[in-house]
């Protein structure tokens, strides 16, 4: 009797979860992050939770899942395709395995400020991007949030040139042109998943990493990383993401309610983000790093060709549309 009991309650819950409430669907989106309940990422997907309960009167919530409790960047990304998750911010590291032009967010020293990306991502460019992951991966960008411009961080020395990476051993993201560029500029590179790089440096697997300032902080490079290198080779997006199924499945009036709470917490985890570099390059230093801001000219002479290798894959157009775009 129990038993029946339980059985009966769960299958209320579940219909009720997912059923038509006065003709409207009452559903909780799981969402994945790599980062941690006070990062940046969470910043933006708690906005858009919170817009999302307000615009459906209480019917749309979320569920974060943080520090990858679903699965590394590239599996969430594939999961979400696959219908298998519901949504997720990543960085677009792992995209470029997906979709060749993803690989743009790569190429070292395209962007140069905030305004720079944040204007191309906004634009029509942004929108084509979106639908080619769309179409090929089945995931659809809900709006273009950040991770920001990322840095160096390693135990062996600070970088005052592109001579100072020789023999260190960094870690890229899952990514050919990333190894390409850190190998270019002297390092020993070799990709990594993201969830293996705090142990790898910690255990001195690795020497090397880069991430945005707020991402290092969030997970305490400062702990297992000396020195902080103001390289500021690449911008990282980190689109929100729904499973593009999922998307299709919900009613347009949903669909609505869904890009209008995205659209809204997009400047929201942007404006975060600038406060976080900014506030936080200070608190790193006071932890312990040394910070060191190299002319990034040699940086740049040196990974050319790096870019030119990799124009034919990501395309001729697109990355003169990034470098030249009117901000
Ligand atoms: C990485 O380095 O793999 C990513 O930047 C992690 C992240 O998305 O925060």
């Amino acid at each position: 009797m129990k038993d029946f009991g339980f059985v009966v309650a769960t299958a209320l819950a579940v219909t009720l979860s997912t059923s038509a409430v006065w003709g409207q669907e009452t559903r909780t989106f799981d969402v994945s992050l790599p980062l941690g309940p006070e990062s940046h990422h969470a910043i933006g997907i708690l906005s858009f939770g919170q817009e999302l309960e307000r615009l459906s009167e209480g019917r749309l919530t979320i569920r974060p899942h943080y520090n990858n409790a679903l699965g590394a960047e590239r599996e969430v990304v594939e999961g979400m395709g696959f219908g298998l998750i519901d949504m997720g911010i990543t960085s677009t590291g792992p995209m470029g395995g997906f979709v060749d032009a993803f690989m743009l967010f790569d190429l070292p020293y395209i962007f140069t400020s905030h305004e720079h990306v944040h204007g191309f991502l906004d634009s029509e460019h942004g929108d084509m991007l979106a639908q080619r992951l769309e179409d090929e991966v089945g995931v659809k960008i809900l709006g273009w949030m950040e991770n920001g411009f990322r840095h160096n961080t390693n135990n062996v020395r600070a970088l005052n040139s592109p001579a100072d990476l020789a023999g260190i051993r960094h870690r890229t993201q899952e990514s050919r042109v990333q190894v390409d560029t850190w190998s270019a500029l002297g390092a020993n590179a070799s990709p990594m998943a993201w969830t293996e790089v705090f142990t790898a440096l910690q255990q001195g697997v690795m020497d090397s990493q880069e991430n945005p300032i707020p991402t290092i902080y969030d997970v305490r490079f400062y702990d297992v990383q000396k020195y902080l290198n103001l390289t500021k080779h690449v911008y990282s997006p980190a689109p929100i993401m729904m499973g593009g199924g999922l998307f299709n499945s919900l009613s347009e009036a949903d669909q609505n309610i869904v890009l209008e709470a995205a659209a809204i917490a997009v400047p929201v985890q942007r404006a975060a983000s600038l406060r976080m570099e900014a506030e936080l390059i200070e608190r790193l230093v006071e932890l312990g790093m040394t910070l060191t801001e190299p002319d990034i000219g040699p940086f740049q002479a040196a990974v050319q060709p790096v870019i030119a290798d990799w124009t034919p894959t990501v395309g001729s157009d697109l990355i003169d549309a990034a470098m030249n775009f009117e901000h």
